[in-house]
């Protein structure tokens, strides 16, 4: 497993904790005592208590009541039931917005929002990070040495709902950090490229949020305000940590990721928690949810730099939050757990333990849910609590990866923010497709930085990334040269490291490694512009019209292999206009067959520039396609039945079955439909 730029604490546990999510605070005197008989019957270990409780914590400002957290504790401790304690600031009380409007968010219209529902706080604040360090400071002074006390669970979900506030302090922050990342306010008109549309700003008071202008805003200012409020929220979260590392260095301190969220930086983030942990909520009506579970598992793995991480919240049925929201099937709840560990999760919880009866999320599943313990819910979670308990966890994340995705929120927000190409977020949906053409192949994959260490991989993808700079160039050719196998689709490389186009031929430096530029862009599944009514052309009578040909509202590119090569699928969406480098020794494998690009490549590769090999896609390949690159990359998948993952991790093989029928596995291991079985695998 390769290291990544953070190493936090690995996660030391004897057994892989399973738990909840725990609100005592929303039920009656002796629910917690039923609660931990119900908890120990379903092997529960850990659970996390608090997230939202500010409100019962500090009823009103600067009195603290922690009497019934600590009698939860102490039963908690009693029952032999860890607590991951939260630090209850993700939901302010009400008496805090209103005694202090400036700690409520300001959206961009210049409301502020109001509380009644949650995260309604001002991350710039001043006064709201001195109240949480207050509150956090007292909550470490008094738990900080509870026996019962395993991990501190720091807010919750930063970003979630307020990733950005148009506030006072909030521009005067975002006005010193750009003050500091480019020294000077000539840099910074240079840098946001205001020699256009005479946006020269003349002094820093001009400098301003990206707020509501007549018609495009500038996408470098966007870019800046992105990276800003990742570290700005960053802050808030160091503020806490630091305040809790203080009391009790020995405790691990995390906060729940969520996926690959649009608007924290999560490599810096990885950074700086000591366990990872993330929430997942796939939607159970698709079957590509699986894919999907794996690909954050994956994620979550790698920010760790391979060691294990909790994979914090799921739900063992249904959320509440979606517009129809599907139950899980049977086994389900198990299997995709499993998938987790065998992923490198040493920890299942859930949101949350028991179901609440008030609020947004009375219909939100739960290990206890509404309808008691005559349930399939509960036969399910307790079935899981005995799985896990036979599970000795890994001190590794997972079985060693040789392919890696390469992934970059600064290139996904160059591209965002940019107006066009294309108004769709490229990078992350070609990230998703390539994960999913390895994820069917059973191959273990790493996520990394592009300017991170890469030289372990023989396998090395690169999914539309937009931004390069000259340090992921370095790393790539170093890579390479050391025998790697390099495969960057369309879209990387076009706008270099301060987000301006890069001229010369799109791809920049990486040209000199894959013996191809970007000359020219071809768009097509384009929903044409229609003028008027969009009635069908008529041959007999639109003369003129019904005789113009449009391939850029098409919606498949047609590919064909070339001579000797072995290639098939199509493509979609996108196709670009490669120049080969004569002298480069490049192979075509596959090109355009038809319209505007017929002949030119798509699919090429360039071999002996260094050790390894040098691919480039010039579309959107489907599956098929990518499946045809990556058996030449990677050689024929293994053979396994359908429906099936097999995943090794530690002293264990996970036989994943996510079909619909009984699977046989290696002639005699039968595993049953939506289930998992755990192999030893000496034996
Ligand atoms: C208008 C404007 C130009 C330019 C073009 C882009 O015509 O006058 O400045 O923005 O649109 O299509
Ligand atoms: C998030 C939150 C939880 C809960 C769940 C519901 O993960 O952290 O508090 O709201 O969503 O799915």
């Amino acid at each position: 497993m390769k290291s990544s730029p953070q190493s936090p604490v690995p996660l030391k546990a004897d057994s892989i904790v399973y738990g909840a999510d725990y609100n005592p605070e929303q039920w009656p005197e002796g629910t917690v005592e039923r609660d931990i008989e119900l908890m120990k019957a379903a092997g529960v270990n850990l659970v996390t208590v608090g997230v939202f409780s500010w409100a019962l914590l500090e009823p009103e400002p600067g009195r603290y009541e922690f009497g019934w957290l600590r009698d939860v504790m102490d039963k908690m401790y009693e029952a032999g039931i860890g607590v991951d304690l939260a630090t209850g600031t993700a939901s302010p009380p009400p008496w805090l917005g209103s005694l202090y409007p400036e700690t409520l968010p300001i959206n961009v219209h210049g409301e502020h929002l109001s509380w009644g529902s949650r995260q309604q706080y001002n991350p710039s604040s001043q006064l709201f990070r001195d109240k949480v360090a207050a509150l956090v400071k007292a909550m470490a002074a008094a738990f900080g040495d509870h026996p019962g006390l395993k991990m501190w669970h720091v807010s919750n979900e930063y970003g979630c709902h307020i990733d950005e506030s148009f506030d006072h302090e909030s521009v005067e922050r975002f006005r010193a950090w750009l003050g500091e990342r480019y020294g000077s306010l000539d840099a910074l008109n240079q840098a946001w490229g205001t020699a256009f549309w005479s946006q020269r700003m003349t002094s820093w008071d001009q400098v301003l949020p990206p707020v509501v202008t007549p018609t495009i805003p500038n996408q470098h200012q966007q870019v800046d305000w992105r990276i800003f409020w990742s570290e700005n929220i960053l802050d808030l979260f160091l503020i806490e940590k630091e305040a809790l590392r203080t009391a009790n260095p020995d405790i691990p301190i995390t906060t729940n990721f969520m996926d690959l969220w649009d608007s924290l930086d999560y490599w810096r983030w990885a950074e700086h928690m000591d366990v990872i942990s993330n929430d997942s909520y796939p939607d159970p009506a698709n079957p590509r949810a699986a894919r999907e579970y794996a690909l954050h598992c994956d994620l979550m793995r790698s920010f760790g730099g391979g060691r294990p991480f909790i994979q914090m919240e799921q739900t063992p049925s249904a959320v509440q939050w979606r517009r129809r929201n599907p139950v899980k099937r049977p086994g389900q709840y198990g299997l995709w757990s499993m998938q987790a560990v065998a992923r490198g999760a040493n920890g299942i919880m859930n949101f949350q333990w028991r179901q609440s009866l008030a609020g947004a999320e009375t219909f939100h599943g739960a290990m206890v849910p509404h309808g008691g313990t005559e349930t399939r819910t509960w036969r399910e979670v307790t079935q899981l609590g005995e799985a896990l308990s036979a599970i000795e966890p890994p001190e590794e994340g997972a079985a060693q990866a040789d392919v890696v995705l390469l992934w970059d929120w600064e290139s996904a927000w160059n591209q965002q923010y940019a107006c066009g190409p294309v108004d769709e977020r490229v990078p992350e949906n070609e990230l998703r497709a390539w994960h999913a053409s390895l994820f069917e192949r059973h191959q273990v994959v790493d996520f990394a930085h592009p300017e991170s260490d890469l030289t372990s991989y023989r396998v090395i993808i690169v999914p539309a990334l937009f931004r390069l700079t000259p340090a992921a160039v370095a790393r790539l050719l170093e890579a390479v040269a050391g025998g790697a196998s390099v495969i960057v689709t369309y879209q990387t490389g076009y706008v270099g490291p301060d987000g301006h186009a890069i001229e010369g031929g799109y791809l920049g430096n990486l040209a000199s490694l894959l013996g191809v530029r970007v000359q020219g862009l071809y768009p097509v599944s384009v929903e044409p512009t229609v003028l008027g009514f969009g009635e069908d052309l008529d041959h007999d009578v639109d003369h003129i019209s019904s005789s113009i040909h449009t391939p850029a509202a098409s919606n498949d590119v047609v590919l064909r292999a070339v001579d000797g090569a072995s290639f098939s699928g199509k493509g979609a969406d996108w196709g670009e206009v490669l120049a080969v480098d004569p002298d480069a020794g490049v192979e075509v494998i596959a090109e355009f067959a038809a319209d505007d690009l017929a002949g030119l490549p798509v699919v090429t590769v360039r071999r002996g520039s260094g050790a390894g090999e040098a691919w480039y896609v010039a579309t959107r390949l489907d599956s098929a396609g990518r499946a045809a690159v990556l058996d030449q990359v990677l050689g024929v998948a293994p053979a396994v039945p359908r429906g099936v993952d097999i995943t090794e991790r530690g002293q264990y093989i996970f036989l994943l079955n996510h079909g619909d029928h009984e699977a046989i596995v290696e002639g005699d291991h039968h595993v049953a439909p939506r289930s998992c079985r755990v192999l030893l695998a000496e034996g």
